[in-house]
């Protein structure tokens, strides 16, 4: 049985994984409508990635013999001026992410919750990768500047990017 302030905590961050989505997918939108298809495919990665999280919480809960409660979920920003924009507001974005995360494993360790507490760490280490691949991002956009070369080259490579399945999800799939 999974403790109701962890229950809470995690449903939270459920929804805020189902948010982290509906903003990618906003800035799909605008990569797609610009021309950017290489951005636009990593965004549409992205999503799934966020898709994933929500569903290794979900299985998580329902694993401890919890229960996953849906709410609504805010609008995402639909503005920017730039890729450069985008991509420091996805790193923003993560870095929040990754302070909510810190803040359950915080709640974990208060509450004694060791199952959750490794549980969480895999969402510990992707927070570092997230952070990692956003800012990565925006600091070559930073460098491309005004110089559409750059920008076709960068746009070019994200195009490559391709979606694994997140490894707690491999092995739920592994039975
Ligand atoms: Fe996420
Ligand atoms: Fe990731």
């Amino acid at each position: 049985m999974i403790d109701q302030r962890m229950q809470d905590a995690i449903n939270d961050q459920l929804n805020y994984e189902l948010y982290s989505a509906y903003i990618y997918y906003s800035m799909e939108s605008w990569f797609r409508n610009k021309g950017f298809l290489g951005f636009a495919n990593w965004m549409a990665v992205q999503i799934k990635e966020e898709m994933c999280h929500a569903q290794i919480m979900f299985n998580y809960v329902t694993d401890r013999n919890g229960r996953v409660l849906f709410k609504g979920i805010d609008g995402p920003n639909n503005d920017w001026d730039s890729p450069l924009h985008i991509f420091q507001a996805a790193y923003e974005h993560e870095q929040i992410v990754s302070s909510r995360i810190n803040a359950i494993m915080d709640l974990a360790i208060e509450i004694k919750d060791h199952a959750t507490a490794q549980w969480l760490q895999w969402f510990v280490g992707e927070q570092v990768e997230e952070e990692s691949n956003t800012s990565e991002i925006a600091g070559r956009l930073e460098w491309a500047k005004d110089s559409p070369a750059v920008l076709f080259q960068l746009d070019t490579e994200a195009a490559a990017r391709v979606f694994t399945l997140p490894a707690p999800l491999v092995a739920a799939a592994a039975g």
